[in-house]
């Protein structure tokens, strides 16, 4: 048994793979083109691990996914490879569109293709679970109940549009041709491998620089945050006994405003890390918004916990206080990933 892993050197993808091998001994390939935001250094500690293969590799390569579904015969493929960040899709939509749309219809073709050929019980074993967004549902007004599973799509960015049509294309192949999948809509994620292009991991390393804390706006947007290891907690789950077709939202009942968690970061570093400089609180600087920014995202994650158990263990306070903490932990990860060189890490620790 295998399971295939796209987007496995991401921030959350490294996480779901280190978790899954650090329980299981059922063996994982990797598959991960190696962008900006992906990271083989963030899996340095399963080199040499029989149970790990790691391809470098596009998920918009047809004749490469075949290649890998053929050799491998995965029982499950758990989909986390996009472009992640909000802020890329408004300078540059056209990667959203190639990854998360034409990779997801690429992935969907080969494993359609792959389970139709599968004996009967395999056949009935194998899922195709999708690792989506909470912003496929667009922006909450203040006092609007918490995200369902029923809410309609009214993605409002390029990257959400674009999540969100990956994951129609997800549905229309299972109502279609009964592709066994599985959807998880999760909110904000934050903890170890964060790549530091994304809110959290920017003000940790802004404020250990001196430099700047740009804040969007006025601040008072509102996120949802679940720390990754809980996301990755649910996605095994859904995968071990999700019902086929169904989307599960996952959250953490963990609602802020940004200058909030900014405050937050700032007073878990005078703590930890104090600056000779004064209080990091003294960099926080308001900036021009983000354009089309929502404005609260808040999700209701009812469904997994009553249908299948499942309960985050980490409150927003434990959370944080690790992942600034493993920032503090981890400065040459956070150096490589600052100077580039995390992307000469393949040739510094493999050289050919
Ligand atoms: P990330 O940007 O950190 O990682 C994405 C990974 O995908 C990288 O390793 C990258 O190299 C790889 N990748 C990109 N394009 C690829 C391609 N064409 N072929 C193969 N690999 C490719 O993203 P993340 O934050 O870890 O998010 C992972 C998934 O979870 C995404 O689908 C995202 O939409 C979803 N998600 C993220 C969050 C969050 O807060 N970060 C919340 C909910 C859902
Ligand atoms: O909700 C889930 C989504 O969360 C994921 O699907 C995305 O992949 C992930 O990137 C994240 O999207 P956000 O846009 O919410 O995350 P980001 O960290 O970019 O921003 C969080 C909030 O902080 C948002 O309201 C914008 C604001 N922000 C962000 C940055 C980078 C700032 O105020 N300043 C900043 O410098």
């Amino acid at each position: 048994m295998t399971i295939l892993v796209t987007g496995g050197a991401g921030f959350i993808g490294s996480n779901f793979v280190l978790d899954w091998l650090a329980q299981s001994d059922e063996p994982v390939l990797t598959l991960d083109a190696l962008t900006y935001a992906g990271n083989r250094e963030n899996l340095a500690s399963l080199a040499g691990d029989a149970r790990h293969t790691f391809v470098h590799g596009d998920i918009t390569d047809r004749a490469l996914v075949d290649r890998l579904m053929a050799e491998h015969r995965p029982r499950a493929i758990v989909h986390f490879a996009a472009e992640s960040h909000v802020d890329r899709s408004i300078h540059g939509p056209g990667a959203f569109i190639r990854t998360n749309i034409q990779g997801t219809f690429t992935l969907l073709e080969a494993a359609r293709m792959h389970w139709q050929a599968l004996a009967d019980e395999a056949k009935a074993a194998f899922r195709f679970l999708h690792v989506s967004t909470d912003e496929v549902y667009g922006s909450l007004a203040p006092d609007a109940p918490a995200f369902t599973e029923t809410h309609p799509f009214e993605p409002n960015s390029p990257y959400s549009a674009s999540k969100a049509a990956s994951d129609h294309l997800v549905r229309a192949w299972h109502h279609t041709y009964g592709l066994p999948v599985l959807t998880t809509n999760c909110s904000n994620n934050y903890g170890p491998y964060h790549f530091p292009e994304k809110l959290i991991p920017l003000m940790i390393v802004n404020a250990l620089a001196g430099k700047p804390l740009p804040v969007y706006g006025d601040g008072q947007q509102i996120r949802d945050w679940l720390y990754v290891k809980d996301h990755c907690a649910a996605i095994r789950r859904v995968l071990e006994a999700g019902r086929l077709g169904e989307t599960y939202n996952v959250g953490g009942w963990n609602e802020k405003a940004n200058i909030d968690i900014v405050k937050t970061v700032c007073a878990l570093l005078d703590e930890m890390q104090p600056s000779a400089e004064g209080p990091y609180a003294r960099l926080i600087t308001y900036v021009k918004d983000r354009p089309g920014h929502d404005r609260r995202y808040a999700i209701d994650a009812r469904k997994l916990e009553h249908e299948l158990g499942w309960k985050p263990a980490e409150t927003f306070e434990t959370g944080i206080r690790k992942t600034v903490r493993w920032v503090l932990d981890h400065p040459d990860w956070v150096q490589r990933v600052q100077s580039g060189a995390y992307r000469d890490w393949v040739a510094t620790q493999y050289p050919a």
